[in-house]
Parts: structure tokens; sequence; C-alpha cells
């Protein structure tokens, strides 16, 4: 074959399509910083420096990719692609929209049925674009999730003259360049073609900041970041757009300035890969191409209209069918459990919980962790009680707040009823190392008689510090419950496993957890076990008391206190 064709510019453009192109253009703008230059057959083009656009936006559904503009230096450049493309048995396709700003161009599709638009000509705009402080310097990369690894790297390579820059375990990732930039294309294996995120290209460090900060000011999510990739080396945050679609904003790429001494690198597919500080993985929805939108909270928003703060949840789970769990929203910001009545079911010790509002990040314990949230609870539906049980009892159907560590499988909790509170710290087996699939005895519990009023918000908070370890033997750890700011429980205690793996076991990261329970059957101790009242032989029992509670202002730290 001929010398593989090796013109490609630069990436020009992303056009992309969305079911609402006045909300896109108007995200665009101001969170973005991006400004409209045209208008064409329903499209709006934007641009972000002198050139006519970097983005464009077409109508339709679903949103996704509309198509790929790849630059080439002049008309020669565009006729040896056009003979190149030829002899390869590459079907060309005419162009089906009116385009403003460029000139010729060809179209065609590449293994992934990705439509790829290669013109010459970009256009420049003379006025003078307004301040911004988010503003990108130009259209970076794209990155396209793909069945079709070997076909579309030979693709991108023989038909386009991109080289590869790097990969993961060979055929896991691959990030290609047509100039200096480390990469303009990349790809990911996945079960099902689509574009992951394409990407803008910030300034440095100190205009990524500023970006978080409008981010935030603007209540759009950071979704994964910042931090540092190591294929390219570039800093990144990633963030949704109004329709699903992820961005990028990125900056310090790799420059590739001697082609011919740069060495690909083939990486190792672990978390530190492609977070070389944190070592975290993106959350899964990333991974499904979901930017998701603002309004859901499981995300990642940071903010759903007054009062929220920092939440990453990404899971529901309602394990008793008659539960219902409302997300917050605008009018309403709170996470919120309704459950009519219970069914109990003694013989399995993790019926206890009912419904779950679980973070799908984890988050490290550092120096120390904390979590809180104002949380009401009110008891209800106590006419159907069979057997005359103390409706406040907390055992009974109480609202939680709880951190969990899945590596040691401690949990620490505050568990609410109508008037009375229990602090619990456990452990369980299902996700410990030793894992036996049953609640290990190490509850903890104390019931504080704290009076409270029937659906009173009170502001509860769990902290955890890891104690200082010695050489042969591990320091305590410590963690305190909080109601309304005052410490109500402190307990020391050193983690070993049984039978020992490790002379110790610390938490390294918790998830959050907010939640309905009831029955703590198995905790061996005064003031847990069965309930007295209760049917002693119940298996299965329809018990009339139910529970409704809220959560607001839910918030994480680390560092010491
Ligand atoms: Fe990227």
């Amino acid at each position: 074959m001929d010398k593989p064709f090796q013109q490609i510019k630069r990436l020009g453009y992303v056009a992309i399509q969305v079911p609402d192109v006045d909300r896109a253009t108007r995200f665009y703008e101001e969170i973005i910083g991006l400004e409209i230059s045209d208008r064409s057959d329903n499209a709006v083009y934007m641009r972000c420096n002198e050139s006519h656009r970097c983005l464009a936006l077409f109508p339709g559904e679903p949103r996704g990719m509309h198509h790929l503009g790849l630059e080439v230096s002049d008309k020669n450049a565009l006729e040896t692609l056009r003979t190149h493309l030829r002899d390869m048995d590459v079907n060309t396709e005419p162009r089906t929209w009116s385009d403003p700003g460029i000139g010729d161009a060809i179209c065609f599709r590449d293994p992934n049925g990705s439509l790829i638009e290669v013109y010459e000509g970009m256009k420049s705009v003379d006025q003078p674009l307004r301040a911004s402080a988010t503003r990108p310097l130009k259209f970076g990369h794209v990155t396209f999730m793909t069945p079709r690894m070997t076909e579309s790297v030979t693709f991108y390579h023989d038909a386009l003259g991109f080289r590869i820059s790097d990969t993961v375990e060979g055929e896991l990732a691959t990030w290609m360049r047509c100039n200096p930039d480390h990469h303009g294309i990349a790809l990911l294996a996945a079960a099902k073609a689509c574009v992951n995120h394409y990407a803008f290209d910030i300034e440095n460090w100190e205009r990524l900041k500023h970006c978080c900060d409008h981010l935030h000011r603007h209540k759009v999510p950071i979704i994964y970041g910042p931090g540092r990739h190591g294929p390219g080396n570039n800093l990144f945050i990633y963030l949704p757009d109004p329709a699903g679609n992820i961005i990028e904003l990125t900056s310090e790429l790799l420059q590739v300035r001697d082609e011919a001494s740069y060495q690909p690198q083939d990486w190792p597919n672990v978390p530190r890969s492609v977070d070389v500080w944190r070592a975290l993985m993106p959350p899964g929805h990333f991974l499904e191409a979901e930017g998701r939108d603002f309004n859901d909270w499981s995300a990642g928003s940071p903010v759903i209209g007054s009062g929220w703060n920092v939440m990453q949840a990404g899971e529901f789970m309602a394990m008793d069918p008659a539960a219902k769990i409302t997300a917050p929203n605008e009018t309403l910001p709170e996470f919120k459990i309704d459950i009519p009545k219970f069914t109990l079911a003694s013989k399995d010790a993790l019926d206890h919980a009912k419904a779950m509002i679980l973070s799908d990040r984890t988050f490290p314990t550092g120096d120390g962790f904390s979590a809180s949230a104002e949380m009401a609870v009110v008891v209800n539906g106590t006419d159907d009680n069979p057997f005359g049980v103390d409706p406040n009892d907390p055992r009974l159907g109480s609202s939680a707040l709880l951190v969990i560590d899945d590596c040691t499988g401690l949990v620490m909790n505050f568990e609410v009823s109508n008037r009375r509170v229990m602090a619990l710290r456990e452990r369980f087996a299902i996700a410990a190392p030793e894992a036996t699939g049953s609640v290990q005895p190490f509850a903890d519990l104390s019931l504080i008689d704290l009076q409270i009023e029937p659906g009173s918000w009170h502001h509860y908070e769990l902290r955890y510090l890891p104690g200082a370890d010695e050489l042969l033997s591990p320091g305590p750890d410590r963690a305190q419950w909080l109601v309304d700011g005052n410490v109500v429980r402190e307990v020391e205690w050193v983690t070993t496993l049984q039978p020992p793996r490790a002379p110790i076991i610390k938490p390294i990261r918790f998830r959050i957890g907010l939640g309905i329970f009831t029955l703590l059957d198995d905790v061996p101790d005064g003031q847990g076990g069965m309930i007295s009242g209760l049917d002693p032989d119940y298996e299965q029992t329809i018990f009339g008391q139910g529970v409704t509670a809220r959560w607001r202002n839910v918030q994480f730290g680390t560092g010491l206190f």
C-alpha cells in the first residue's frame, strides 16, 4: 500500500445531536464559555477562538455525536485523501446538511458507524469574543467506545494517518494523534459503539480551577476529577451537558514533538493509570457514556436547590417492595423514603434493611472522616400493631445515617425513631475479607434516650478518627456520634480480623448510606435482640408500623476534628 495519508492537521470540531438545541446552546454559552458564530438547518455553530466553530449542535434524538470534523490544510490534501480512500475502498457519502463555515469536505464512516467529515478551509470570525472565565482554547479530542478496537485503530491509522500514542493492556484502550497533541482520537474497548466524551482544551491549571468554581456557582456537577491522567499526562475534569453528553475540560496534554523518538507506552489497567493522583475510578455511569442530567442527584450533583451540599450517590435500593424513595428536586431538596408498613422476616438477619440510598463512590478516610445530615422521622400506621409493641422503639423502624467501609465491613450508624436515637458500631462479614455471609458479633450499640419531637429536624454527624499505629501494635481507632453538634457517644477500639490475616485492619474508604431499618435480631446484648411483645415465633409477619424519613443537607468531610 502507498504511504499512509498523513495530512489531518487537527481535530476541528465535534457536531453533537441534542433534543433541545436552545437549552444546550445556553449551557455551552454560560457554562463552557462558547459563543454562537452561525446558524444553519436548525443547527447552531459555536466557537471559542477566531475559528468558525469548535462545536455544532444539531437537533435530534437520541443525543450523541452527529459527526466529527477533521481538518486538512488545503484542497490538495483533501484530493489526496479522496484518492487514498478510494484506493482503500472506503465509501464516501454526500454531506446532508448545508455547512456555512467551511469549504469542501469528504464524509465517510469509521468501522463503528461514526460519521467523519474531513474538510478544508474553516472560516475565521473577526468579532472579538466577550470576556469569559471558562473559555477553552480549542476543541481537544473525542473518545469513542468501540467493540471493534483493532479494526478501528487500523482504520484511523491506515485511512487517516493517526499514530498510536499509548495503549492500555494492548487492546483495552488506545490513544492516537495526528499532530503533537498526544491524542485527538481515543478508543475504549466496550460492548457498544458510542462517544464516551469530547474534550475542550483549557489554558492551564489556574484556568481549570476557575472552571471548577464556575461549575460550582452554576450548580453543574463535576462527575470525575479534578485529576491527572497517566496516558497523555493531562489534567482533567468531566461534567455533563444538559442532554447527558460528557464533556472533558483538560489542560497540560503531553506534546509529542519528536515523532522519531516517541515510544508508545502500554499502561496497566489499574485505577492509577486513569487517575494518577488518587487512583479513583470514574463513576459507573461514566463508563457507560452517560453524563446524566444535573437534576439527577445520583450523578453526584453537588447542589439541588438550596440546602444540598455534597452527596455522591448512585444506587437506590428498596428491599421492601412497599418502600417509596423520592429523590430531591428543585422544589423539595430532600431525600425521602416512605414505608407504609413492614414485612418482618426473623430468619433473615439482613431483612431489617428495608430501603437504602447508598453513595456510589467511596471517600477516603485520610486523617479522619465525617458524614452528616439533617434527618426527620415520623412513625405512623400503628393501628394494625398486632402485638402491642411500643411504636417508639427505634428497633422497630428507624431512619438511619450510616457509613460503611467495604474493606473491613465496619458500619457506624445513627438509627432514629420517633423520639429515640441509637448509635451503633457494627461489622458485617458480608463485605469483610473473611466473609461468611452473616452478621458478625461486633455490634456495639447504645440507645440514647434523647427526647426529640416526632418529625423534628436534627443534625446528626458521624466521625471516624484512625488511631496512629505503633510498630508492633495498632493504635486505637475512635468514633464519635454527634447530635446537633454535641457528642452523645464516643468509642475507642482496636480492630483485628478473626482469624487474623494481618495484624491491623483499618477502614480506608467509606461510603455513605441513608436508609430505613427494622429489628436488630442478632445483636447479642440487652438492648438489641427480640423486641418484647412481638410474637416470638414470627417468621414472616406483616407489622402495621410504617416510617417516613427525610434527609437534607447531606455532607461529608475529611481531616482531623
Ligand atoms: Fe479525554
